[in-house]
């Protein structure tokens, strides 16, 4: 008879259906990209919305944020890569609490992520969970998320770019301004 220690651990297709499950509605994966530009310090948020032509067919959606974005090749790792990262102290923390939010924009669509010196596409429906990482490229000071469609949301809920923007605006976060607002709370991003 021999004792010793073993330790459980989690498939990588258990992840994969974290990601995919937690996502529930496109405004709802906004809005998390949105929080996370806020907690990043920004100032402005902008949230585009294209509809389906040429090379995104199913439609593009860009959140583009002038916050501190990811600034190492560490933060990559710890922050990006992994999901369910427990917050350190020098974290900007309003909402954050997971670590598994932007996981919800990786459903939707082939993320495109710029920030810094980094690039980062995440394609989990054909891909998934290897990605392609880009370092050493002109600085970017601001993060650009884009998000090619799996699925065009104008067969969902949404019978136009204005609805999709409408929902969202309804959701409650109002960029451009600081302090930022949320739910009618002023939220400090210092
Ligand atoms: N726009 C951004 N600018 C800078 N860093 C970002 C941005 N978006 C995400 N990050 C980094 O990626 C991490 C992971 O984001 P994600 O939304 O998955 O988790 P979280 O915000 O930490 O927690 P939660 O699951 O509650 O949203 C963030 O903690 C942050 O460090
Ligand atoms: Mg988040």
């Amino acid at each position: 008879m021999a004792k010793r220690k073993r330790r459980l651990k989690m498939h990588p297709a258990l992840l994969m259906r974290v990601i995919l499950d937690q996502a529930c509605v496109l405004e709802k994966a906004i809005l998390e990209g949105d929080m996370n530009a806020i907690e990043a310090g920004s100032e402005e948020v902008r949230n585009i919305f294209k509809e389906g032509q040429g090379k995104w067919e199913n439609g593009l959606i860009t959140i583009e944020d002038d916050g501190i974005g990811i600034r190492s090749e560490q933060e990559v790792e710890e922050f990006f890569d992994e999901f369910g990262r427990p917050h350190d102290d020098s974290e900007n923390i309003i909402w954050k609490r997971f670590r598994m939010g932007r996981g919800q924009l990786f459903a939707y669509g082939r993320n495109t992520w710029r920030t810094g010196t980094f690039k980062m596409v995440v394609d989990i429906k054909n891909k998934g969970l290897d990605y392609d990482f880009e370092d050493g490229l002109p600085h970017f000071n601001r993060t650009k998320i884009e998000v090619e469609l799996y699925e065009n949301p104008f067969n969902w809920s949404y019978n136009s770019v204005d609805a999709l923007r409408q929902d969202q605006a309804s959701s409650g976060v109002h960029a451009g301004t600081h302090p930022f607002q949320w739910n009618s709370t002023e939220y400090s991003s210092g």
